[in-house]
């Protein structure tokens, strides 16, 4: 593949949406790069959002979104495909990774913003987001970066009231991170669902592990609390 580092290890996978296996709604094509350890391959967790999204898109059509590490950004693929307005984000410094949103967009007719935004750093393009929706499909995986993403998911849910953050994440430990994560950081969870409760079978079949999503909103009741004491 052109402007590409390593050719041999590029391939497009296509991923479909709809009911009916045999004649989808729409299909979105990925470009992936096997030899990339992060935020160039589908991880699980986007196959878990993106059909998250597709199942509640009601919601999502005209709805202003923020994708935060998007990687391969299905999940905001499709979100831009039943017409929300779609910033792609991922670390500043993966121009790789960017440039990727770039090619993936054009392979698939779809015009969403691109936007490099590393999580806990501020500029004047982060304050100009006001998402009603945040989405997030494993950005929980690295304890070290926790700070810096919820830092970053609380700016945003204070910069656009009654915003939702929806993230999905490989929970391996086992242990309540997000209950953990929400008295934290003052944000409440919505909604919290094991990933094959709603996945179709022919996709959930693929899928391995303890796969979680949640829906995350900022806590009221508790930021009221910490201004009162
Ligand atoms: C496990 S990958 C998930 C990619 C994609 N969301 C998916 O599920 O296929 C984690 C993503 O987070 C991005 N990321 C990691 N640290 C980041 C940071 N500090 N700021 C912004 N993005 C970051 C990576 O570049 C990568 O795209």
């Amino acid at each position: 593949m052109e402007g590409n580092d390593s050719p041999d290890m590029s391939t497009v996978s296509r991923h479909r949406f709809g009911d009916d296996l045999e004649e989808p709604a729409f299909s979105v094509s990925v470009i992936e790069n096997m030899k990339e350890e992060y935020g160039l391959f589908v991880w699980p967790c986007s196959l878990v959002l993106a059909e998250y999204v597709w199942q509640q898109r009601l919601r999502f059509s005209g709805a202003s979104v923020v994708e935060l590490g998007a990687g391969t950004s299905l999940p905001g693929l499709v979100a831009a495909r039943v017409g929300a307005d779609v910033t792609l984000t991922d670390d500043s410094s993966r121009l790789e990774v960017l440039d990727n949103m770039r090619r993936v967009l054009d392979l698939n007719k779809l015009e969403c913003k691109v936007m490099g935004l590393t999580w806990g750093a501020w500029d004047a393009s982060t304050f100009s987001l006001h998402p009603k929706f945040i989405l997030g499909a494993d950005v929980l995986y690295d304890a070290t970066a926790f700070d810096d993403l919820f830092a970053t998911v609380t700016f945003l849910l204070q910069n656009s009231p009654g915003s939702v953050f929806i993230t999905t994440y490989h929970n391996r430990s086992g242990h309540r991170l997000i209950e953990f994560l929400m008295v934290k950081w003052g944000l409440k969870c919505l909604k919290l669902l094991d990933a094959f409760s709603f996945m179709p079978s022919y996709k959930a079949s693929g899928l391995r592990g303890n796969l979680q999503l949640a829906e995350i909103a900022l806590d009221s009741e508790q930021a009221e609390t910490t201004v009162l004491r």
